[in-house]
């Protein structure tokens, strides 16, 4: 079995962008924390700053992956077209927020994805994308 860790817009730029909110921790020690976290399951990770191209893995997802934990970055508010693609995957998908969005700007309280997640994690840090892998993991291996 394999699950997809799916990171939106600006997140290749974790560790040098804005570290006060996100951290010093780069994409790779996030792949590195999953890898840790997966078990036997296997991990993709990809990254993107381009809304069609994380479509395009979401649909290879129905096919190719059991589940999905995705940070959209900006595209958590935005993007109800994430939203659709996420809607035509059929196994257990996990939000993930490094910073608390509850903390910050109003417009990044909304977010178009949640209603389509199992669950939710914010504020953790890159914690969360750990504890994502283990409850996806969970999850596809009780299915
Ligand atoms: C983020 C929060 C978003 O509001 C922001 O646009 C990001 C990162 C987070 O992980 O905290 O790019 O998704």
């Amino acid at each position: 079995k394999s699950i997809l860790v799916l990171n939106g817009p600006n997140l290749n730029l974790l560790g040098k962008r804005q570290p006060e909110i996100y951290g010093h921790a780069t994409l790779d020690d996030v792949a590195d924390l999953c890898r840790a976290a997966a078990g036997d399951v296997t991990i993709r990770m990809e990254q993107s700053n381009h809304e069609g191209q994380l479509i395009d893995w979401i649909h290879e997802a129905r096919t190719a992956h059991a589940g999905i934990v995705i940070n959209a970055g900006a595209y958590t508010h935005t993007s109800v077209a994430i939203f659709d693609a996420l809607n035509a995957f059929d196994g257990p998908v996990i939000e993930v927020h490094i910073s608390n969005v509850h903390k910050r700007e109003s417009f990044r309280h909304h977010s178009y994805i949640s209603p389509r997640a199992d669950g939710v994690i914010v504020g953790f840090g890159i914690n969360g994308y750990a504890a994502a892998v283990r409850q996806i993991c969970d999850l596809i291996n009780a299915s």
